[in-house]
């Protein structure tokens, strides 16, 4: 997707500009051709000898100082797409006032290509009023968005503002230069792997038939795809038809067994593993290969249980974080008991009899429990509502202060 393609790499004054060396890096590797503009600023932060070292040219910081007569308007029509990472507060102030006062907000004028904006800031500048309503704006301008995410700030802070990683900026230039809407992005799973389970199992009884149970998948594809679109890398291991046009490896699976042997093979390697699916706990045993024929009499189907996925990853040595679901039919008591006993992170509990809640609804009603026995009870919501609501509890936990 980038192979070829002209990339014109926006540099303004802030902290998060060393990321800049990294992106460049990063676009340069995947084959783009990529020129540099910083502004006088970002030369305080980021030296322009390393830009011109990655990119093999010197990045233009000067109206005044070029060979070309016009620079900006040269970069801007030569571009494919355009990226400004780090934007400060006042690179984005100036983008939406049309402030053309140094070489890279002119650049940004005159270029008809694609823009991709990539904030960073300390808390208080990007909650301010007027950033805030200078990146509405952007956004109403045909501006994508990407970031910024919660996390730790120059000087010790800790709270929004913080620049994307250099992939998220990757994949967003990437769909810019696709012709994807301009939308905002805040990528807080950007560089996260995770792993989904979701579907009912299927367990044959014969050839033709088999113990099945209502599950739809349509929570765990919720999950999946609300994680993809934060930017995290998901796999999903399904018993159901897959979300449509989401970011997401799929494999498919029909019985316990396999849901178990896909699961257990990947798992090492991710950092959130999310059980959604409705795995049965008993399968038939001895299965042949004819069909069970009325004419033989009534048949004696003998079970044996199937593996228990969940507590095969709670007892791996350095397992992930670890969230369990468990469908319930009247009270809650077992959910409570599951999140304590089992050994997860975070239990999603909820009662599949209740109206609009459980299999198959496009609703849930879930009440999640920690591992020490707390419980918080959500409202009846969309099962995409309910995903967002778990990624941001999960980011939560895991986010340090
Ligand atoms: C140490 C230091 C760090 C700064 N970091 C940021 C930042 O992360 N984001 C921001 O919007 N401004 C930051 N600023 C302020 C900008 O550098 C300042 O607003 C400057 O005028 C931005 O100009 P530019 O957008 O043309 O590069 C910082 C200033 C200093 C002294």
């Amino acid at each position: 997707m980038l192979a070829g393609r002209r990339i014109v790499l926006g540099v303004s004054g802030g902290v998060a500009a060393y990321k800049a060396a990294y992106l460049a890096r990063r676009l340069v590797e995947a084959g783009a051709v990529v020129r540099a503009v910083m502004t006088q600023s970002a030369g305080q932060f980021l030296g322009a000898q390393t830009l011109a070292a990655i990119t093999g040219e010197h990045p233009v910081e000067d109206f005044w100082d070029e060979v070309e007569v016009s620079p900006h308007t040269d970069l801007g029509q030569w571009a494919d797409a355009m990226v400004i990472a780090p934007a400060t507060a006042a690179t984005i102030a100036k983008l939406a006032t049309g402030l053309s006062d140094n070489v890279l907000i002119a650049t940004a004028l005159a270029t008809e290509a694609p823009l991709v904006v990539a904030p960073a800031m300390h808390t208080e500048m990007w909650e301010n009023a007027a950033t805030q309503r200078n990146v509405e704006t952007l956004l109403a301008d045909g501006v994508m968005i990407v970031g910024p995410l919660s996390g730790a700030l120059a000087g010790g802070d800790t709270g929004p503002g913080r620049m994307v990683e250099p992939e998220a900026i990757v994949a967003a230039l990437e769909e810019a230069l696709a012709g994807a809407p301009a939308r905002a992005r805040v990528l807080d799973l950007a560089g996260y792997k995770v792993l989904v389970t979701a579907g009912g199992t299927r367990e044959p009884i014969d050839p033709v038939r088999f113990i099945g149970n209502r599950s739809s998948g349509k929570m765990g594809n919720a999950i999946a795809a609300e994680a993809a679109s934060r930017g995290a890398q998901v796999t999903l291991i399904t018993a159901a038809a897959p979300p449509s046009g989401s970011a997401v490896d799929v494999v498919s699976v029909e019985t316990a067994q396999q849901m178990a042997d896909a699961t257990w093979s990947r798992v090492a390697d991710v950092d959130v593993a999310i059980l959604a699916a409705a795995v049965a706990d008993f399968r038939p045993t001895g299965v042949g290969d004819s069909k069970l024929r009325r004419g033989d009499g009534l048949p004696v189907i003998d079970i044996e249980p199937t593996p228990d996925i969940l507590a095969g990853i709670a007892a791996m040595e350095n397992r992930p974080y670890l969230v369990g679901f468990a469908a319930e039919t009247g009270s809650l008591e077992g959910a409570r008991r599951k999140a304590t006993e089992k050994g997860v992170d975070l239990l999603v509990g909820n009662d599949v009899s209740r109206a609009g809640s459980g299999f198959a609804t496009d609703t849930n009603e879930v009440t999640i429990y920690t591992s020490s026995g707390e419980s918080d009870s959500w409202p009846l919501l969309s099962k995409p509502e309910v995903a967002r609501r778990l990624w941001d509890r999960i980011l939560e936990d895991r986010t340090p202060g």
